[in-house]
């Protein structure tokens, strides 16, 4: 039995997209979720900026002294979490990958789309897993304002409307960005009905692989560098 806390932190409330799926299956953990929406848009940043910022959320993560961390962000384990690792080599961190092999396994004849912020889709690490899993149906397509637009909570439809409107036909969509599963609706409004594919399940099923279990009782405490996420996270998990 282990009952210190697994932590989480994203670029603001997107990442409660990936505790949700965890607490379902770990109900009995204590969960510190770091919610940094200040610094948002993540995917907009440089690789020397996000390593600083991502510097500062684990040291303050630290003093909970987790038995994990969990990176419940696409964008900053693609650009950061290599070089974060490295800093803290005794430190079991999780990260979140769009999900590119569920499609290449499972869907490689249908017309895919993988939505993903800028920053992952132009850094190296996912370029390198897009290109190894890539098929002839499933196209790139980078979103760079919709993570910000969700923080804000502003009406994304619009700027959907313009982004997708060259993909009608689309059957599958890879959210790769943990604040994407927010607009499934808006995105359905553009494209009809397609089916989702998000990294919440695998990640929370890698959680469980990697940790010692607590068999006290669950909670969760949030932690958010600006007013106002609490509750919208908190409704995010009881979802
Ligand atoms: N939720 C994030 C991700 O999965 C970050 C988006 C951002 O801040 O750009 O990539």
């Amino acid at each position: 039995m282990d009952n210190r806390p697994i932590c989480f932190f994203d670029s603001g409330i997107g990442g409660a997209t990936i505790l949700r799926e965890v607490v379902k299956l770990l109900p009995n953990e204590g969960y510190i979720y770091y919610a940094d929406s200040i610094n948002n848009p993540y995917g907009e940043k440089s690789k020397e900026e996000l390593f600083s910022i991502v510097n500062k959320v684990v040291s303050k993560l630290l003093e909970y002294d987790p038995k994990a961390i969990v990176c419940a962000c696409n964008t900053a384990t693609a650009m950061v979490l290599n070089d974060i690792r490295k800093k803290y080599p005794d430190i079991v961190f999780i990260g979140t990958e769009p999900a590119v092999k569920v499609v290449y396994d499972y869907y490689s004849d249908k017309k895919t789309i993988v939505l993903t912020t800028k920053g992952t889709g132009e850094s190296e690490k996912f370029l390198d897993l897009f290109h190894k899993y890539e098929t002839d149906n499933c196209k790139l397509v980078p979103a760079p304002e919709l993570a910000n637009l969700i923080e804000n909570n502003k009406d994304a439809s619009f700027y959907l409307s313009t982004l997708l409107k060259d993909y009608i036909g689309t059957e599958v969509v890879v959210l790769g960005c943990t604040h994407f599963p927010l607009v499934k609706d808006e995105i359905r409004n553009v494209l009809g009905d397609v089916l989702f594919v998000d990294g919440s399940v695998g990640i929370a099923n890698r959680v469980n692989s990697l940790i010692k279990k607590n068999n006290g009782k669950g909670y969760i405490k949030v932690i958010s560098t600006s007013a106002n996420v609490e509750d919208r996270i908190l409704n995010i998990i009881s979802k």
